[in-house]
């Protein structure tokens, strides 16, 4: 049930006596309240006037559930079955999995972008040939970044140069220790000029690790594979590195370049092996006689970064009143089937509570303050078309939280395309609506508080930057399995010049296959795939998924250390 909460809040300004006395009274007046309200506005309750559209909504989540789950599946076996033996019982490794497994804390983490390489021109690489994510390694948060090898030989595609650049960005914006787990041939050859020369290719990983360094952000990585080429920059600039013995190799180039060249033949050991790596060259610090002892050695130099942020955490918070299954109906299937945002946010927030602003004004937008498992949140949630007041409306709230420094969570369900104006006045109208959305653009770009942003309908066009999009760097960007993602609607391309427009220049046929082509590339998983957010996630896991981030965000609050020094550098 949503409800305002200004009647609880104003308990804190009665002396504790009278508190003592009026609580229980305010108890139960709060309770009277609250079901005179749901009898009222079914404010959290599904009206039966939507049931329809809640189960056809409810129909589509269930059918996209089970083509997720069936993608997570393929992305799970990596390189495949015959790969994964390989890599195993030839070559000796844990599979990348069960690394993390070692590595991190016993509790649940946050993988990001886990279907990042599906489908991709050059064919499918799974999770984009790196594991990335958020886990926790002695309480502390950190990001990894876990090359595997069993997808070619954990070689770096470009989609995987985009995946380590964007986890190291999280790293960076959020100020997250990162742990790299290296075990990769360098650059995918066949794709090297997508990989090599540009800005953001495959160097900035070696620039972003200077600038981490110098930021005080610690880097630390374990050497548990071959590292060719471009692969063994990651360890050697990282700022202490652990080496396994047998496993763990670290070249430029491997015993094939070095024979070609010289006509010698060396073993990888000799070349680049940990015993030379720990005692000749010191491009790593340990030594390490099995991957077991590479990770409890790599978790006790976490131990002794002086990187303790002392969380606090909050335990005490309450559920939301209604179920979280019931999101799978509220999920959108398209524009046409969104039901009143209010819906999903009672679903979401600690006992469905909402601090509505502007109840009565620009109502397209919801605005407005409550707690996610104890955290205070400010919530910007389309409801509607972005019309000039809902913008104006959004860019006084966004400003509210930047100036009280609380998190905005942007739910964005944004409307496929405007009306054409038919009159002048509209035409006005909508010069207006221009002039606001460019204000609430300013406004989001300039909050400096942390920002999460969840696609839970459309991402259209230009009203997708106004809630925080891509582009305007959120900390976190997840998609529900409904999202769509396009500039335009395929579903509504009847808008698009037909036979016999003044300004039709195609043909029919033309026509059909661009509406195939966007409807194909307006998925959540084609999205995904691409990395243009940090993954798909389940309605019902949203609230935990929000908790994780916030208390991911919160972390950097506790640290000690000084902003900026120059980057450690190996001797
Ligand atoms: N570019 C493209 N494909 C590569 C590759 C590269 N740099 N390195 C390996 N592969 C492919 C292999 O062709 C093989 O493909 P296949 O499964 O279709 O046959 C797959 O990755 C696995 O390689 P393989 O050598 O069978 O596995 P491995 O575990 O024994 O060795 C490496 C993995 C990476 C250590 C080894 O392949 C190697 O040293 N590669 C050369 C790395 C290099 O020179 N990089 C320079 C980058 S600038």
């Amino acid at each position: 049930m949503m409800w305002n909460t200004v009647t609880l809040c104003s308990l804190g300004r009665l002396p504790h006596s009278a508190t003592a006395l009026l609580l229980p009274r305010l108890q139960t007046f709060s309770r009277v309240l609250e079901r005179k309200y749901k009898d009222l506005y079914h404010d959290g309750d599904i009206p039966s006037v939507y049931r329809h559209v809640f189960e056809e909504n409810l129909r589509n989540s269930e059918a996209l559930i089970k083509r997720y789950s069936e993608l997570l599946e393929t992305v799970s076996k990596g390189g495949g079955e015959n790969a994964i033996l390989r890599h195993t019982q030839r070559n000796k490794k844990l599979f990348v999995r069960d690394r993390l497994k070692l590595l991190l804390d016993d509790e649940p983490f946050l993988e990001l972008s886990p279907l990042a390489g599906l489908s991709m021109p050059y064919g499918d690489v799974p999770a984009a040939g790196c594991l990335t994510g958020i886990g926790k390694i002695c309480g502390v948060w950190c990001v990894f970044i876990a090359n595997d090898a069993t997808v070619k030989g954990g070689t770096i595609y470009p989609i995987g140069v985009k995946k380590q650049l964007r986890a190291q960005e999280i790293a960076m914006q959020n100020r997250l220790l990162s742990v790299y787990l290296v075990d990769s041939g360098g650059a995918f050859l066949p794709l090297q000029s997508e990989l090599f020369p540009d800005k953001s290719h495959g160097g900035r990983v070696f620039y972003n690790e200077a600038i981490m360094s110098a930021m005080r952000i610690p880097q630390v990585a374990v050497v548990c594979g071959s590292c060719v080429a471009g692969g063994a920059y990651i360890p050697t600039m990282a700022e202490e590195a652990v080496i396994i013995d047998k496993i763990g190799t670290l070249f430029l180039a491997g015993p094939p370049l070095v024979k070609a060249a010289t006509g010698e033949y060396v073993t990888p050991e000799d070349l680049g092996g940990a015993q030379l790596h720990s005692k000749v060259s010191g491009c790593s610090d340990h030594f390490a006689a099995s991957e077991k002892e590479a990770y409890e050695c790599i978790r006790n130099v976490i131990s002794t970064l002086n990187y303790d942020p002392l969380l606090e955490e909050i335990t005490e918070h309450d559920s939301p009143l209604y179920h979280s299954d019931e999101l799978l109906g509220l999920a959108p299937q398209d524009y046409r089937c969104t039901l009143p945002v209010k819906l999903i946010l009672s679903r979401l927030m600690d006992g469905s509570r909402f601090q509505e602003f502007k109840a009565n004004y620009g109502t397209t937008l919801v605005t407005g303050f409550g707690h996610v498992e104890g955290h205070l949140v400010g919530i910007v949630a389309n409801n509607g078309e972005l019309s000039h007041h809902a913008c104006l409306k959004g860019s006084h709230f966004v400003q509210l939280c930047s100036q009280r420094s609380i998190p905005i969570l942007f739910f964005q369900n944004t409307a496929p395309h405007t009306a054409a104006p038919t009159s002048v006045s509209q035409a006005e109208a909508q010069s207006h609506r221009l002039k606001a959305q460019a204000s609430m653009m300013a406004a989001v770009a300039c909050a400096t508080v942390p920002k999460i942003t969840l696609v839970i309908g459309g991402c259209y066009g230009s009203d997708s930057y106004v809630m925080c999009g891509r582009s305007f760097s959120p900390n976190f960007l997840f998609l529900w399995p409904n999202a769509r993602v396009a500039l335009v609607d395929s579903r509504h391309f009847s808008t698009v010049p037909q036979a016999g427009d003044s300004d039709y220049t195609g043909n029919e046929s033309e026509l059909k296959r661009l509406k195939e082509k966007l409807e194909e590339e307006s998925s959540a998983f084609y999205s995904s795939a691409r990395l243009w957010d940090d993954g798909v996630i389940l309605p019902q896991n949203t609230r935990k998924v929000i908790a994780q981030c916030l208390e991911i965000i919160e972390q950097q609050k506790y640290q000690t250390v000084s902003p900026c020094q120059s980057p450690v550098m190996r001797m």
